[in-house]
């Protein structure tokens, strides 16, 4: 059963928006391809970057919006001397975006030009990305030395490792993306395939969960026995367990570990704007690390589980846009909710200025069939 949309996009209903949860880390785009003295533009939480990377090597985000009159800082020019803009010609410092010059100043005038700021965000390379920090609107100018939140990080559990990235446009907003990310029943439907699982293979399923700091846990434990690429991990003959970690605004983090074997994930969904996201996941692994084509192979099938998910959420935005009623049931579905009440306690915190109350307060078992 397919089919395709009888509407043209334009008469349709607009899709539902999220509330972004700001003073936080985003990957805004892969760092890989952005050389030296390069820029590129982006959107992230629905703000316009410039990003690059100066002739010394410094990653650096700026809003792409020059401070005199708003035309995109992108289309001026970049080079040793800075980000000059192209309507006045005024010249920034790309990673802190403090004014360095205003040509049409004359010894006359008493404005100095290092009092004004370009909007500059927080912006490191880590894991392949270019990871930007987005303080909330209005929050003035905030320097990466501010920024007590640490850059989320892939973790790795060996000196030699080898990784894979992916990313997929989703054209849904943050929130459905990232239920459909901790979603536990939408396996056996979403990815059939000989080499994961198929409908038939659904059984039931127990698993503790546990609050970690600003998410959950779902605790070390084997991995679903019927699926292949477990099953190939059973050659090391040693026990294999996964912890999987949500942690907000927006990550999923995986590890399978074999004996001194692992593998580990990083999954994000980033709003792109209040209601399109875009899905990265960070992959690295010394699991059969000298068998050759391993790492194409493993991109190969990663990228189509990505792609069911993406296709599967192009589908549910079509059905969004038309702001149906919607149902979360226990326990297939407690995840999510649990990622929306963090995400309640968190805008609390932000909106009140206190301290974050978890909604979990204790270690709970979920049964589901999947
Ligand atoms: S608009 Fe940028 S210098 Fe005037
Ligand atoms: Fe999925």
């Amino acid at each position: 059963m397919s089919s395709a949309p009888t509407q043209p996009d334009l008469i349709l209903p607009s899709p539902p928006a999220a509330t972004l949860i700001y003073d936080d880390w985003y990957p805004a785009m892969r760092a890989q391809g952005l050389r030296r003295g390069q820029t590129a533009t982006t959107l992230l939480l629905g703000l316009p970057l410039l990003v690059g990377r100066t002739h010394e090597g410094a990653v650096f985000a700026l809003r792409d919006s020059c401070p005199h009159r708003g035309i995109p800082l992108s289309c001026g020019w970049f080079d040793r001397s800075g980000v000059t803009c192209k309507y006045h010609g005024w010249r920034f410092d790309p990673v802190t975006g403090q004014c360095r010059d205003i040509p049409s100043l004359t010894p006359v005038d008493t404005l100095d030009p290092s009092r004004i700021y370009a909007g500059a965000y927080p912006c490191v390379e880590r894991d392949g990305y270019l990871w930007v920090y987005v303080p909330a609107p209005g929050a003035g100018r905030v320097r990466a030395e501010d920024v007590s939140a640490p850059v989320p990080e892939l973790p790795k559990f060996s000196a030699k490792f080898r990784s894979a990235h992916l990313t997929a446009e989703l054209p849904c907003n943050v929130d459905h993306g990232i239920i459909g990310l901790m979603d536990p029943a939408h396996g056996p439907f979403v990815h059939q395939s000989w080499w994961w699982r198929s409908g038939k293979s659904i059984h039931t399923k127990e698993k503790q969960f546990e609050p970690i700091p600003q998410g959950f846990r779902m605790v070390a434990h084997a991995p679903s026995a019927n699926s292949a690429p477990y099953k190939l991990l059973g050659v090391y003959g040693e026990p294999v367990t996964t912890t999987i970690d949500f942690v907000l605004p927006n990550r999923r983090y995986e590890t399978i570990r074999c004996g001194d074997k692992w593998f580990a994930s990083l999954t994000t969904v980033t709003p792109v704007t209040p209601t399109a996201s875009r899905i990265d996941v960070v992959a690295a692994w010394n699991i059969f690390y000298s068998v050759p084509l391993v790492p194409q192979i493993a991109q190969a099938f990663g990228r189509r589980f990505v792609e069911q998910d993406r296709q599967t959420m192009v589908e549910q935005a079509r059905g969004l846009r038309y702001h149906p009623a919607l149902m979360l049931i226990d326990d297939a579905d407690r995840p999510a909710k649990w990622y929306f009440a963090l995400k309640q306690a968190r805008l609390k915190m932000a909106e009140s200025g206190g301290a974050f109350v978890h909604p979990l307060d204790g270690p709970v078992t979920l049964h589901w069939r999947s």
